[in-house]
């Protein structure tokens, strides 16, 4: 039999971390931690799985870096606590014996909070006042959220929230975090809203 993409069974490196083939599943939000962002079994036994498929690495979900306005939709997973960090362990654990490496995206709604309603309430955060004609208003009207803009002491919390994020997955156990910058979200919006 041919394969058609050798490369893609090869080993790989990505900085200092080594991975067994070139697969990466790419991250997902799948709503299944609990209400206040905490891990659950349910959440570890689609990771478990999603490990044996044989990717070399899972990039665990957007999981929002406070418990201010960086949360983009109901049941997200969180690491803005250190009372995250020992589900988080158990998640890397099992992913770990499952065969991959695992990496937790982490991430900022900005705009992007209204897809949290009417489930999240208080303000979307943003770079800059949103006009009334954005696409997006009516949305916000419809469900009483309001996008507000950041100050700039809020910009440095949120700086230092993805910073202690990343040191939490690091205590967690994850090989690697990704910082979701795409999508509509906060550090996209900084680019373009
Ligand atoms: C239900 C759902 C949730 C997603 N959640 C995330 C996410 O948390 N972070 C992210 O960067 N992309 C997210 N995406 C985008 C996917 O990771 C992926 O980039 C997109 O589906 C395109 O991949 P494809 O070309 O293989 O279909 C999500 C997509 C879907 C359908």
């Amino acid at each position: 039999m041919t394969i058609m993409f050798p490369k893609l069974f090869e080993p790989g490196k990505m900085g200092q971390l080594e991975l067994k083939n070139r697969i990466i599943k790419a991250p997902m939000v799948i709503s299944m931690a609990t209400p206040d962002g905490l891990v659950t079994d349910r959440l570890i036994r689609h990771y478990e799985e999603q490990a044996r498929g044989g990717a070399s690495l899972l990039i665990v979900e957007a999981t929002h870096v406070d418990n201010k306005s960086s949360h983009a939709c109901a049941f997200q997973l969180g690491a803005y606590d250190n009372k995250c960090i020992p589900g988080l362990s158990s998640l890397t654990q099992a992913i770990h014996n499952n065969g991959a490496k695992a990496a937790l995206q982490i991430s900022h709604s900005g705009i992007l909070r209204i897809l949290g309603a009417p489930f999240l309430s208080g303000p979307a955060k943003v770079p800059s006042p949103v006009p009334e004609d954005d696409s997006l208003f009516p949305l916000f009207r419809a469900h009483g959220m309001v996008p507000k803009a950041l100050t700039f002491e809020e910009i440095q919390e949120i700086i230092t929230a993805f910073s202690d994020a990343a040191k939490r997955a690091q205590a967690a156990g994850f090989d690697m975090v990704e910082i979701h910058g795409a999508h509509g979200y906060l550090i996209l919006n900084f680019l373009s809203q």
